[in-house]
Formats: structure tokens, sequence, C-alpha cells
């Protein structure tokens, strides 16, 4: 695509879509925001849609669809077995990946429970680039754990290192002398790591992990829920690829896995999932599982019109205008709250824009979660839904004690096309007089808490009467405005 200048010099990310379908926002009173939260458990998975003006939760599921994708939907031959709209899916991705089976699962997590069902045991170790909620949580059910392989920026919240999500390939080496390849049933590389901002890994790096792999017989597993800002940023940040097609780096990355799997709730902007490879027994082994637990192999729990949705969604994430939006958007989001000061990820990455809360509020203790006060403080100041991305999001260790996150993060995500530039503007403004009146943001503690993923259901109360003092100074500062 064709860099567009602006004669002024703004370096603004000029849209190359159009809206001709929209849906009315509520902006609620400061009043209503606290009770919202506070009904919720000051867990912003458990807010209401009504009560949420900018919903930056996640970007699963919630992508803007295109005309193409929602005309496909029209036509989608609904049976149970032997579809036609499957062979669609299983044709694009045999074009775009090179590879010759495919096995649908209803989202992510499922075909992470497949892999984890097929070939994780008791006492295996998988290392990978980072770990993300629900893989590690599969592996930890089949009495496995999970290795994190990563660089020391990986965990630098404001760095220049272009691909955070490296794995570095000495490392792996001694794991594998360490634990013996038999010990290993495979290596996970996650595209647009999502726990540490979105962050890439480089073409270069997947190859020389995938070649230590092959050595010694281990599957390179490539998790592609968030392969779309990997493709771009390979393409833009990594030197040898500056001038190769999406799809050129789409069928290298492919070539270099062995396993790729993904949500389709990201990658295709739809609902679904599913596992792709050439590896006739690796196949073999998961196939029984999808009748058992998605459903019959020619949908895999998924709606058939989401089925064709996806194969289109894959075909328009080969463009790269397409796929820019995004991170071009967050890079736009994290340049203006760094230049106030605000404590960001660099460099940006995918997904979304994440907040380091280790340092915006600096003076919470982990053991009340500054990112999920946080999350609570931004929905109170401007009805704003981010996920909490730090303690909370861990496990407890087996003797109940917390495990304290590598990172405090807010993550705002982006969901693709969905919020214009003045939205985004508003959300800059807000987290700006945040910034300003961060003293006055207090911990939070558990009510109720789940065992397992205990992020998603877990309620909690603030340890004080912060909330009453930052509603006070808002409409001390805002007056009657929204
Ligand atoms: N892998 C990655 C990298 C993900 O980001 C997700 C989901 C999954 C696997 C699981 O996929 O949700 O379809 O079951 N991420 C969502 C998020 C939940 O909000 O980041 P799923």
């Amino acid at each position: 695509m064709q860099e567009i200048k602006f004669f002024g010099g703004d370096d603004v990310p000029l849209e190359m879509h159009k809206t001709r379908i929209v849906q009315k926002l509520n902006l609620i009173p400061i009043d209503d925001r606290v009770k919202a939260v506070n009904e919720a458990g000051n867990n912003t998975f458990l807010l209401q849609n009504k009560d949420i003006f900018l919903d930056m939760l996640t970007d699963s599921g919630v992508n803007a669809m295109s005309d193409h994708q929602l005309s496909a939907m029209m036509v989608a031959d609904d049976s149970y077995a032997g579809s036609s709209t499957y062979s669609k899916l299983e044709n694009k991705l045999l074009e775009i990946f090179g590879t010759q089976y495919f096995l649908p699962a209803h989202q992510g997590r499922a075909c992470e429970h497949i892999m984890c069902q097929a070939f994780v045991k008791e006492g295996h170790v998988v290392p990978m680039n980072y770990h993300f909620t629900t893989t590690k949580a599969h592996i930890g059910l089949k009495g496995g754990r999970v290795e994190e392989l990563y660089y020391p920026e990986a965990l630098i919240v404001e760095s220049d290192n272009p691909f955070k999500g490296n794995m570095p390939p000495e490392r792996l080496k001694e794991s594998i002398a360490e634990r013996g390849a038999n010990n290993i049933p495979f290596v996970r590389m996650e595209a647009g790591a999502n726990l540490i901002g979105g962050q890439p890994f480089s073409l270069a790096n997947l190859k020389e992990i995938h070649q230590i792999c092959k050595e010694h017989k281990i599957p390179v597993v490539l998790d592609a829920s968030l392969l779309a800002d990997n493709l771009y940023f390979i393409k833009v940040r990594e030197d040898s690829y500056r001038n190769a097609e999406i799809r050129e780096i789409t069928r290298e990355i492919a070539d270099h896995s062995d396993i790729i799997y993904f949500s389709a709730r990201k990658l295709g902007h739809a609902r679904g999932g599913g596992i792709c490879t050439n590896n006739y027994d690796a196949y073999m082994k998961m196939r029984e599982l999808v009748p058992l637990y998605e459903g019959f192999l020619t949908y895999g729990g998924m709606s058939v019109r989401e089925i064709e949705a996806i194969a289109v969604g894959l075909d328009e994430t080969m463009d790269f205008s397409i796929i820019s939006q995004g991170p071009r958007f967050i890079a736009y989001m994290v340049d203006e709250l760094k230049k106030r000061g605000i404590p960001v990820v660099t460099p940006a990455g995918g997904l979304g824009c994440h907040l380091n809360a280790m340092e915006f509020v600096s003076h919470i203790s982990q053991s009340e979660y500054p990112a999920g006060a946080l999350a609570s403080a931004l929905f109170i100041a401007g009805s704003i839904r981010g996920m909490e991305r730090g303690t909370l999001s861990e496990q407890r260790e087996p003797d109940g004690s917390e495990r304290y996150a590598d990172m405090e993060l807010l993550r705002l995500a982006l969901p693709r096309r969905v919020f214009s530039l003045s939205q985004v503007k508003y959300a800059i403004d807000r987290i700006a007089w945040l910034h300003e009146n961060r003293r006055l943001i207090g911990g939070l503690k558990f009510v109720e808490e789940p065992k397992v993923l205990r992020f998603f259901l877990g309620r909690l109360a603030p340890v004080s009467d912060w909330q009453e003092k930052l509603t006070a100074k808002f409409k001390a500062d805002f007056g009657d405005s929204l």
C-alpha cells in the first residue's frame, strides 16, 4: 500500500473503508457508572453492554465485518455433514497456509483443548514465547507445565525492540537438553504475543526456532489468533520482508510451523476456530476428538454462516491495507498517550493499547491488583471498558499464595474498524485526566474468587472510599458533562 501523506504534516491513520451500518451508543452519567461497576464486582467482564460507551475489553468476536463477509453468510450451505461451506474454508486454508488437513472448532481455546488432550501428558513441559491464559490452563489440566522463553526486553514496558515476541534460540536448546525432547510435546509460538502487549515475533526468529525443533523432532505449534497484526509488523519492521507480499510472508510462516491453530474470533473477523496441519499422524490423533467435544468434522461447533465469513475474512487478511488499520490506530493512541507522559507499552503492538498500571498507579501494591483497579477507575472516568492483564489474570500457586504477574497492564483493545478516531481521542482525554488524578485511585480486594480463570467471574470491592473521591473530583473538573 502506498503511504498517504497529509499536506499539513499530520500523521493520521486514515481509514481505507467506510461505515455503512452503525450501532447507537450510550454514555451514562458518572454516578450510574460507579453503580454499574460495583454491581459488576469491579470486574469489567461482568459489566452490561448497555452501560458501556467504548467497549475496549477485547478484539475477540467484535471486529467489524465486511460487506463481502456478510453477503457470504447469506449463501452458507447449512448441513450437518458434508457442507460445501466447510470445503470452502478448508480450501482457503490450503491456499493461504498450504495445509492439507483442517479440523474445525468453536473457538481458539477449543483448539487448545483438543491439542492438549491429544499431545500433553503428566510431567510434560511446553516451551513458548509467552503464555496465554487459556493455553496455560489447558496444559495444566493435563498435568503439563508451561515454560516461557523470552528475551528480557519482552517484559521491559518501554522499549524500542521491534520483536519482543521472539524466543531466544539458545534458551530453547538448553531447555531441550535439560528436559529431553521426549518430554516436550510441542513448542508453541504465539503470533502477536497477547499478554505482553500484542508483541510480534520476527520471521527470522520463527525459522531459527523451527530449525532447532526439527533437529529434535519436536513440532512447532503456531497460535495464529493474532497473526494479522504479526504479519503487518513483519512487513513494516523486518528489513528482509519490506517488499514481500502478505501472502508470501504468511506462507513462509506456515512453512515453518507444524501445526497452526487460531481463534477466528480474531483471525478472520468472525467467530470460530480451527487447527491446520500437513502432519497426517497429528491430524489423526486430534481428529477423533472433534466430534466428541466440538461437533461433526464439517462444522466443529461453528455456525456455517460464520464459516463462510471466516473464509472471506482470511482472504481479506491477505490485504495489507485491511490489516494495517488496527496497528496504525493503536500506534496513534500509544503515541498520543506517550506525548502526555502516560506510561504505555512500547513499541505499539497489535490488539490494543496497553497502559502500564505498575507505573500509572505505582502506589497500589500488586496484592491489591493495580491493573484491575485502573480498569475500574477508567470505567468510572469515561465509561470505557478495558481488560485487566496482570495479577488478577494469573492463577494462585498450589499453596494458595498469589502469583504476581510480570507486568500489570490495562489492555484497551481496539477491535478492528470499529471505533472512529474521535472516539480514540475521547479515550485519550479521559486517560489523561485519570493520570492527572491517579493518586486518588485505590486498590481492590476479592469478595468472590473462583479457582480457575478467576478473572472471568471473580468479584472485587474497593479497599477504601477511593471511588467516591474520584467521582467528586470528576464532578469538580467536568461539571455536568458526561
Ligand atoms: N490464543 C490467543 C493468542 C488469544 O488471544 C486467545 C483469545 C485465544 C488463544 C483463545 O481463543 O477466545 O477464541 O477461545 N483471546 C481473547 C482476548 C479472549 O480477549 O484476548 P478464544
